[in-house]
């Protein structure tokens, strides 16, 4: 039995280097050059996260795979603390928080709901919010922002519409979202923005159990709490790790792959003038390896002593998964800093691996492969409307980004 000894405390190692490092301004789109370093040294670099935790980070693409699939390292929060930025009094621990078999026990109540089958279902309704927002766009500009006139709204709606959490509220969720996701929030604010969200899916779910709709919420009340297998207040956190989960991550591959494409013009051809879905489909995969958003969210602690690509890791000692870098692996991406929208880039770990890997992969897909090309097929002229070096990166949120995306046409 493994004890929750904290081995990642802050200390004074100011000479660790910081995680995940900083980026090029000249491209906004590679990793931080340090973790390219990383991957070439041999062992695992000692760095300090943003929360002044210090954890070994993998920056490898084989020890990344071979490690989130190993059994001995836990995501549970209640067990090791430090995974959790706050600690939440009387709400119950999110799902991405426990190992199996809590974990998929909770997990499991969600699979179905998010099966390619089931999404590919709501590709004609996707595909109609995708062209509301278009038009809504080029009625507001140009120029607009284009993160909160088209990328922002359309995860958020289509998140909204499958929990069953009324649009009008967005303004609420995305506030309380974004605080979540901004390194920098101090306790205070994380506690109250999560507590605030929490307690508005909770009045929800009670208001569903009255008045139940076609929604996600509504189905796991009737199938899962009539049947004692999830609580009002499960179903209240469950909402909240997908609602939170499902509309800042798929906006910002938005932005930042729009950006990317008019970065790359002659890229952004192959996805014009394509009518293949299979083409389509192809770009975003390599739009997700290149851009590896999750920038800072894989944390776990090792629960026995184990060795990750020959070097020794203890119990209780903290580890990071460098999705960006391992994305940019060359022993398994040829030319790995290029964007090249005809590889298989099937293979990236942009959604993370193992028995966490992302619920709502399928979903993401679906709206970044209707977003993409309607974007560049409406508006063929689209273009940046300020230089690149004064757009606002999101260095300081735990998924990557662009702030703002002026653009006109
Ligand atoms: C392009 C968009 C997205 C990216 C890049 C992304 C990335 C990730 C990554 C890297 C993880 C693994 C975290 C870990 O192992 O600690 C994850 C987990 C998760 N994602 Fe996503 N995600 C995206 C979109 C979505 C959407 C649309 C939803 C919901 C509808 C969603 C829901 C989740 C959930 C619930 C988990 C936790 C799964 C678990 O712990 O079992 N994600 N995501």
């Amino acid at each position: 039995m493994s004890t929750a000894t904290d081995q990642t405390q802050p200390n004074d190692g100011t000479s660790l280097p910081d995680y995940p490092g900083t980026r090029s301004p000249r491209c906004p789109f590679d990793p931080p050059p340090v973790q390219a370093g990383w991957r070439r040294a041999d062992g695992l670099p000692r760095v300090r996260l943003s929360n002044g935790r210090i954890a070994w980070a993998v920056p490898r693409y084989d020890d990344v795979k071979q490690v989130l699939g190993d059994p001995r390292l836990s995501a549970d929060g209640h067990r090791f603390p430090q995974l959790m930025e706050t600690q939440q009094h009387g709400q119950p621990q999110a799902f991405p928080r426990m190992d199996d078999p809590e974990h998929s026990r909770i997990r499991r109540t969600l699979t179905g709901e998010f099966t390619v089958k089931r999404v590919e279902a709501m590709r004609p309704h996707v595909r109609s919010l995708v062209d509301r927002f278009l038009e809504e766009t080029i009625a507001a500009g140009p120029p607009v922002d284009l993160v909160r006139t088209y990328a922002l709204p359309i995860p958020s709606l289509v998140i909204s519409l499958l929990l069953g959490v009324p649009y009008d509220d967005h303004a609420f969720f995305q506030t309380r979202s974004a605080t979540l996701m901004r390194k920098g929030t101090s306790q205070e604010e994380r506690k109250a923005a999560s507590g605030e969200l929490f307690g508005y899916l909770l009045d929800l779910v009670k208001r569903k159990e009255r008045e139940p709709g076609d929604d996600l919420i509504s189905r796991l009340i009737a199938e899962r709490v009539v049947a004692g297998e999830l609580t009002h207040r499960d179903v209240a956190m469950s909402s909240m790790v997908i609602l939170h989960a499902g509309h800042e991550t798929t906006a910002n591959m938005i932005a930042l792959g729009t950006l990317a494409l008019l970065e790359n013009p002659r890229q952004a051809d192959r996805i014009r003038d394509t009518d293949d879905p299979k083409v389509v489909a192809a770009a975003v995969e390599e739009l997700l390896r290149y851009l590896s958003i999750a920038q800072d969210m894989l944390v776990r602690v090792a629960t026995e002593d184990i060795v990750i690509g020959g070097h020794p890791v203890r119990e209780g000692e903290m580890l990071v998964f460098g999705v960006p870098s391992a994305n940019r692996d060359n022993s398994v991406f040829d030319m790995a800093d290029v964007l090249d929208l005809d590889r298989d880039a099937r293979g990236h770990v942009a959604f993370g691996y193992g028995v966490h890997q992302c619920l709502g992969q399928s979903l993401a897909r679906v709206e970044l492969q209707e977003a993409l090309p309607a974007l560049l097929r409406r508006l063929p002229d689209l273009r940046l409307a300020v230089p690149l070096e004064e757009l606002s990166f999101r260095h300081d949120m735990v998924v990557y980004g662009v702030h703002e995306l002026p653009v006109a046409w």
